[in-house]
């Protein structure tokens, strides 16, 4: 097995020659050290069944299924399918996933670590996901804005990008607000916390599922701070050209496993629908999203 990072301040490393059936402890703890110090891995050349990808994924902690059932493989139910190629005319897990700024499960109250994506059916044309480093996002912001997101708190929410299920046609749309935020109330966190991995600052906010920034009491700050800390980290930049952006692009074959603490992503869009099927498992490493003692 040989890891080849990119050098200095940009994000990814490339991992060839793994082997998911005969990886050993320190395969895997090489791979892991890297998705912290990197942020991205793409393991090039794996082509698993739904079952490995659960499997190699659970040597990397311990998987979170997807609270809700409409994106789970019919058969691996840890594994989130998101797909726009029915089969045998059966949609299976859920078209257009993720096209908004998110870190994974952000709006839930114990988020994981990790995210692995093993893209099945890769678009022709418009391929790759966009990242943001929300550590390097922070160091790069003014003295001022990291002073006014100190010892602030964020309350992120499901509620914008909640997506309709089948079972919910002909429902009045305030009884389904009302079921998301019973389900799954908004949480608050804190706006930056230490990454319990690598002791950096991460800003832990995004477009699609913060809703709010509040002082330690609870109460709305008056301030336009959101909108400040989202433009001033790319997360409002229409055109992707932001320099906080990094496009990952990505081929049949690659397992791409990333820092879900410190990025953001976003599906990239497209205004011709592709074909596109991937799938995702989720996993907790040893430690919590940020150590609750030790907030930035
Ligand atoms: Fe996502």
């Amino acid at each position: 097995m040989e890891i080849t990072e990119r050098i200095g301040q940009d994000i990814g490393a490339t991992v060839v020659g793994f082997e998911y059936a005969t990886a050993s402890q320190a395969d895997i703890d090489a791979i892991k050290e890297t998705v912290y110090n990197k942020k991205i891995a793409v393991l090039r050349d794996q082509h698993l069944t739904p079952r490995q990808l659960l499997e190699l994924a659970q040597r990397f902690g311990r998987p979170e299924t997807y609270y809700e059932p409409m994106y789970k493989h019919p058969e691996v139910e840890e594994v989130f399918v998101s797909s726009n190629v029915p089969e045998d005319g059966k949609q299976i897990g859920v078209p257009k996933t993720g096209k908004f700024w998110h870190a994974d499960y952000q709006f839930m109250p114990d988020p994981f670590g990790l995210t692995f994506i093993h893209p099945q059916v890769v678009p022709e044309k418009n391929r790759g996901t966009y990242f943001i480093d929300m550590g390097k996002a922070y160091e790069r912001l003014s003295d001022d804005l990291k002073k006014e997101a100190g010892g602030t708190f964020s309350r992120h929410s499901v509620r914008k990008y909640f997506k309709i299920r089948p079972s919910d046609v002909y429902r009045p749309i305030s009884e389904i607000i009302e079921e998301v935020d019973t389900k799954t109330p908004p949480v608050v966190k804190p706006t930056t916390f230490t990454h319990p991995m690598t002791g950096e600052t991460v800003l832990y906010i995004s477009e699609g599922f913060t809703i709010g920034i509040e002082d330690e009491h609870g109460k709305p700050l008056e301030t336009d701070l959101l909108h400040r800390l989202l433009d001033a980290t790319g997360q409002l930049d229409d055109t992707f050209s932001h320099p906080n952006i990094h496009l990952q692009t990505f081929e049949k074959g690659d397992l791409l496993l990333w820092d879900n603490r410190s990025l953001v992503h976003r599906a990239r869009h497209t205004t011709t629908p592709e074909p596109a099927v991937s799938f995702r498992v989720t996993v907790h490493d040893e430690r919590k999203l940020y150590d609750e003692t030790a907030t930035a």
